[in-house]
């Protein structure tokens, strides 16, 4: 798919085969003293299709039909004066309350109308319904919202095909007064950039289990590292891990036929004064929880739902989507990723409750519980990552249950041991429609994990377990500035990935790109 700046220089003369405009809901309608206000009110590209064509879109309104709220579509052929075949009114609720996330909404449900239309051009007339400040944030997040939308995997249905015939989506602008073109542009860039960075995301936790192994995560790194010049690769194999002393990884990936693997991507994007390279800034390292399958182990987890366990690579895939959009980008940062990648399942060689293992940084395990597997590949993952003298450590994980209690699926948890990142993180969700919500750390949770024969247990009694999971991979990071996100019931909703946290994670980059 190809997004654009659209340059038509007004919606009646635009020659998309579709052009999308907003409508709002007027809640003043409502009232009976205002009985005399219209039904709904159209925006600005709206308006002036209706002025040349004579009331099209007004007659519609006053039928009835079209109130204009949120997700409310109409598809107008052929409206007198207008180039574009088809006119699609887009209900966008309140304009008051139209922000990004209502933007978002209201892009989708466009795009879903349109799915299985033989419409190849769009054009998306919304961006400027925001103030100026924010039309290039809108932009992107159309750019985001479409590509979400966009998305689908067919490739295990035999006769499944993509029946979409669009091409190009464009980002339409009812004036170019005060509009910096080039920022807009570069908006659009960034979101197309976090679509594909999605994209990659979605297509390695959509695949099953037994295509998305170790090895085949490993394998897609190496083709993410092959695409891009500035991306090199290393992976550590479990004999690798083993001289390295990562017993608490290797604790988990023993109990499967299929090897763990420890896979490190270096992106190298910061400049020095002089426009070359420059390898020497700290790196923003990023580890990703990669659980390819998690049973559970021998503290089996329950049949029921059980294939979604598939998904609990959620955070290395978000952490290798995040790297595509950073080099798609050319973010002029330097980033580390790790990915801890590996199957959890019970066998002769699977851990038990009770087993202690010990960690590369030294301390030892009790596995109370063989599914607290993910806090297990990870504070190995989180001490390797210390050698790249990180400037901030993100994880991203799909860690605990508890989070979906917590959060619901709409938001996922951070938990830090700096307010600074913390508040960075929280303002990058936001902006980008990828929210996030802090949760505390602190001794009295840190306590939750005491073993009566280990420095740790892998499991927190007495409740919190958001709170407890992170406290445990605190005891690891205690070097560096950091960062947990637990994206439990934000990485998948349904039976399907969602990509995230892939926009907030490429919105941070581009932030921390902004300081440079
Ligand atoms: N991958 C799961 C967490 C999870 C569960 C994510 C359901 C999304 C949906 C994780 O490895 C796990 O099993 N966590 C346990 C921890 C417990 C044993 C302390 C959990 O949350 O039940
Ligand atoms: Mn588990
Ligand atoms: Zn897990």
């Amino acid at each position: 798919m190809q997004y654009k700046l659209d340059t038509s220089e007004t919606p009646s003369s635009n020659k998309s085969d579709c052009i999308v405009v907003a409508v709002f809901f007027n809640k003043e309608h409502s009232n009976k003293e205002h009985s005399d206000k219209k039904n709904a009110s159209l925006g600005d590209a709206a308006r002036q299709l209706d002025e040349v064509s004579n009331g099209a879109l007004t007659e519609i309104i006053d039928s009835g039909d079209f109130k204009g709220d949120l997700e409310q579509t109409q598809m107008l052929y052929k409206v007198e004066g207008v180039e574009a075949s088809r006119v699609l009114m887009l209900g966008c609720g309140d304009q008051d309350s139209f922000d990004t996330v209502a933007l978002n909404k209201a892009v989708k449900a466009a795009s879903k109308s349109i799915k299985s239309s033989g419409i190849k051009s769009l054009s998306f007339y919304l961006a400027d319904t925001f103030s100026a400040d924010n039309v290039a944030q809108a932009s992107t997040q159309i750019v985001i919202a479409h590509g979400d939308c966009d998305y689908q995997l067919l490739d295990y249905k035999s006769d499944a095909k993509d029946e979409s015939k669009l091409q190009k989506v464009k980002v339409a602008l009812t004036t170019f007064d005060n509009v910096n073109q080039t920022e807009i542009k570069i908006a659009i860039e960034n979101g197309a950039a976090i679509v594909e960075g999605m994209r990659l995301a979605k297509d390695l936790a959509n695949r099953p289990g037994n295509v998305c192994t170790p090895s085949y995560i490993a394998e897609q790194s190496e083709i993410v590292a092959k695409d891009y010049k500035d991306i090199t690769i290393d992976i550590l194999e479990e004999k690798d891990m083993e001289k390295l002393g990562m017993g608490s990884f290797l604790s988990v990936s023993k109990g499967s036929d299929e090897p763990g693997k420890m896979i490190i991507l270096e992106y190298t994007g910061a400049l020095d004064k002089k426009g070359a390279k420059n390898k020497k800034q700290a790196p923003i390292a990023l580890v990703g929880k990669g659980i390819t399958f998690d049973t559970g182990g021998i503290s089996l987890k329950p049949g029921a739902s059980m294939d979604e366990m598939k998904f609990d690579m959620g955070g290395a895939a978000g952490m290798l989507g995040t790297l595509k959009a950073c080099a798609e980008m050319k973010l002029p940062i330097n980033v580390v990723v790790v990915l801890a990648a590996a199957e959890n399942m019970p066998s002769g060689r699977a851990s038990k409750p009770g087993d202690i293992v010990t960690s590369m940084a030294g301390k030892t395990i009790e596995v109370l519980n063989t599914d607290a597997e993910g806090r297990l590949v990870l504070c190995d993952a989180l001490t390797y990552v210390g050698k790249y003298k990180p400037e901030v450590v993100i994880d991203a994980a799909t860690l605990t249950g508890a989070c979906i209690v917590a959060l619901g699926h709409h938001i996922c948890a951070v938990l830090s041991n700096n307010e600074e990142l913390a508040s960075d993180i929280l303002a990058a969700g936001k902006t980008i429609n990828d929210r996030a919500w802090q949760l505390p750390m602190g001794d009295d949770y840190k306590k939750q994990l005491k073993s009566s024969f280990a420095d740790l247990g892998n499991i927190g009694a007495g409740g919190a377990g958001t709170i407890t999971a992170a406290c445990f991979l605190g005891e690891f990071t205690k070097e560096y500035k950091w960062a947990h996100l637990d994206i439990a019931g934000t990485a998948w909703e349904g039976k399907d990935s969602t990509g995230r946290p892939v926009p907030l994670l490429s919105q941070y980059l581009i932030n921390r790109a902004a300081e440079q």
